[in-house]
């Protein structure tokens, strides 16, 4: 059918190659036939058909857009609308247009990413999406790029925030629902905010839920963690922003007891709750300082239930008796890491005591 532009289709080819130098030396381009706009072969359906429909075959890419198309850059380049990051290379009919298997897209912003990608990191030429999802746009990217660390880097300026009462009401209209009015949990989500300790004084008590208040060892990544997953249909939303993001986080602080010094002083209504308030609250999370590194090695004993080698029983020895007793803090509660809790030990090196 498309027979009668064959001059034209190889004019255009042509033309496609020509501004592209490395294109033409760097790689080969697989497909031979006829191609479409100088982009795809024309007889994609064929090819499509021969391979049982599997468009998102990477050898079956390499049919229709040719070889090039899977090496890169250079093979990308003129496949792409620049006035259209989401541009599409093939024809609508072949993945079903907008609405159809976005997979098959390879947006123009790959090429940027492409880019960054080779000169920062892998340094490699085959860095290609080959049909399988397709990688992110660093715009888009950047959109995510928001990580808030537990010592505060990443927070935003002391003038972004709100009142704690300004919080607690779009907190109220975007989380309430899920969790409760008051972090008390709702329609089976989990609550956020609990006065319970976190260790029952009776072994066989029911295990306390563990929330912001008992278990969260920071504040700065609560905030970093509602802003990024919550709500959870449409997290980091514009429509929060990071100060309605900081203003809820105040609330639920609050909700949770979360003090802000030493004489405990506690988070009030009409603060207005920023970077800074939230420095404050992280020093006073309750569960800061028991999250340990465990360095115990692995180790693949072979299971043994009856008459087992001396040096699976006890301390190796071949005596039941003789095992290595747990150490107790001074109160006298048998802990992991105990050396690490009296600083004995510096924090996250080795494990004994256990
Ligand atoms: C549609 C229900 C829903 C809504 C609305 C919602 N969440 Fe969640 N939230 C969840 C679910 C489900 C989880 C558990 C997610 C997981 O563990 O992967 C969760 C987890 C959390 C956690 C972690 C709790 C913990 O201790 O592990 C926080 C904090 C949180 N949400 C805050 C919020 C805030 C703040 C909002 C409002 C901006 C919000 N959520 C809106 C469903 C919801």
């Amino acid at each position: 059918m498309f027979s009668t532009n064959k001059t034209l289709v190889a004019a255009a080819v042509a033309t496609l190659f020509a501004g592209s130098a490395s294109a033409m030396s760097g790689s080969s381009d697989g497909a031979s036939g006829e191609k479409i706009n100088g982009k795809y072969a024309a007889n994609y359906e064929e090819i499509i058909r021969a391979a049982d429909g599997k468009y998102l075959d990477a050898k079956v890419i390499e049919a229709i857009l040719g070889k090039d198309a899977t090496y890169g850059r250079d093979g990308l380049e003129g496949k792409l609308d620049p006035a259209n990051p989401y541009s599409f290379e093939v024809e609508d009919s072949i993945d079903g247009g907008n609405h159809g298997n976005a997979q098959c897209k390879i947006p123009a912003a790959f090429v940027e990413v492409h880019d960054s990608a080779k000169a920062n990191y892998y340094n490699d030429s085959k860095f290609v999406a080959n049909g399988f999802g397709t990688p992110i746009a660093e715009s888009a990217l950047a959109k995510w790029n928001i990580v808030v660390d537990g010592d505060g880097k990443g927070l935003p300026d002391p003038s972004v925030g709100m009142t704690v009462e300004e919080g607690a009401k779009i907190y109220v209209q975007f989380c309430g629902m899920c969790h409760g009015e008051f972090g008390e949990g709702a329609k089976g989500y989990l609550p956020l905010a609990v006065d319970e300790n976190l260790v029952t004084s009776a072994f066989d008590d029911p295990a306390p839920m563990k929330a912001v208040g008992n278990y969260w060892p920071y504040a700065t990544t609560l905030f970093d963690y509602i802003r990024r997953t919550m709500p959870f249909w449409t997290p980091n939303a514009p429509f929060i922003g990071d100060k309605g993001y900081m203003g809820m986080t105040g609330y639920i602080l609050q909700s949770n007891y979360v003090k802000l010094d030493e004489n405990g002083t506690e988070i009030q209504d009409d603060d207005f709750f920023n970077s800074e308030m939230l420095m404050k609250a992280n020093k006073f999370m309750k569960n800061q300082g028991n999250f340990f590194c465990d360095h115990r090695p692995v180790i693949h004993n072979e299971r043994c239930m009856t008459n087992c080698p001396d040096a699976q029983v006890g301390d190796g020895k071949g005596d039941i008796h003789h095992y290595k007793q747990a150490r107790r803090l001074p109160d006298g509660t048998p802990q992991y890491n105990v050396p690490q809790r009296m600083h004995e030990d510096p924090p996250g090196v080795g494990h004994s005591g256990m």
